[in-house]
């Protein structure tokens, strides 16, 4: 199976991978390796920077006794010289599993399409999946479940809460939705959400959203490829009063998928507070994405 979008975990399936990453999370607390990777290769093409996913996908094979081959914009064909199906193809007669970071989402489901190795989307302009595995992570920890806590988000409506959205609607968590006028999070997004279980709440009022919720998360208002919209959304996300200040935050926890633009999106003040949990959630990924890999192979 693929994993493109958060949505194909069923319910059981998302379990099994949070289940996964606690366990490895623990066994690597205690300075235990695992071997379900043993003698696999994951492949892990990216388009666009990253330290997180990068670090933790290649991380997380090498504690799973596998090893990982990263594959930069200038290091394959990919896109220029030869078409995703035939990058694809040829992948799968060599890795166990290809990652792939792209602009365009329809060419992480070409790769899933084409390729005869599940393949795992790294971030696409639409989507963060392994995002919000690690989010979800972080917020069962911190509520034991995800029947009491409710999330605000607070931002641009693109991948990472697209993919959050979808998340939350599998689990029943609750969510509230703040983007500017423009911004919002896609119509068959919200309209998959209600067909999973619940659509968000959704509203252009930082403030309302926040009330009554125990979590504010945010992301960057200008996100990788988006460079010529900068000054634009700059604009638009400041002038609506998008950033998330500690008098936004309260004693609110904070989630940041980060990277993080202090004085754009967020204040170092509120990053920096005792409610962020940005580096748990960093970690997360880690282990989330170990257990994904180890749901994938099994
Ligand atoms: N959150 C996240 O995906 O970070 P990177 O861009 O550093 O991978
Ligand atoms: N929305 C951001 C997320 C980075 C992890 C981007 O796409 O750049």
């Amino acid at each position: 199976m693929n994993f493109l979008n958060i949505d194909d975990l069923t319910r059981e399936q998302l379990e099994d991978v949070l289940t996964r990453a606690v366990d490895l999370k623990e066994r690597t607390a205690r300075g235990k390796t695992a071997d379900a990777m043993a003698g696999r290769t994951l492949a892990m093409i990216f388009e666009k920077p990253s330290t997180r996913t990068r670090v933790s996908f290649e991380t997380g094979a090498t504690q799973l006794g596998g090893h990982a081959i990263f594959l930069g914009p200038d290091d394959i064909h990919l896109g220029h010289g030869e078409p995703v199906k035939d990058t694809a193809r040829a992948l799968s007669g060599y890795v166990d599993v290809i990652m792939a970071r792209v602009y365009d989402h329809e060419d992480v489901v070409e790769l899933g399409e084409y390729a005869t190795v599940p393949v795992v989307n790294g971030l696409t302009d639409d989507a963060h999946p392994c995002q919000t595995l690690a989010d979800l992570l972080t917020i069962r920890e911190h509520f034991g479940g995800f029947e009491d806590a409710t999330v605000a988000w607070v931002g641009d409506g693109n991948n990472v809460c697209q993919s959050f959205v979808l998340g939350a609607a599998v689990v029943g968590l609750d969510l509230v939705v703040a983007t500017p006028e423009g911004y919002g999070v896609d119509d068959a997004i919200l309209d998959r959400a209600a067909e999973l279980g619940t659509a968000p709440e959704t509203t252009t009022d930082p403030e309302a959203a926040v009330a009554g919720t125990d979590v504010v998360y945010t992301d960057v208002w200008v996100s990788m490829g988006e460079e010529s919209e900068r000054e634009t959304k700059l604009a638009a996300f400041e002038g609506a009063g998008f950033q998330v200040t500690e008098e936004l935050l309260g004693d609110r926890l904070l989630m940041h998928c980060l990277p993080a633009h202090r004085g754009e999106e967020i204040t170092d003040a509120a990053l920096e507070s005792d409610g962020a949990i940005v580096w748990e959630q960093a970690e997360n990924r880690l282990h989330a994405q170990k257990g994904l890999l180890t749901h994938l192979l099994s």
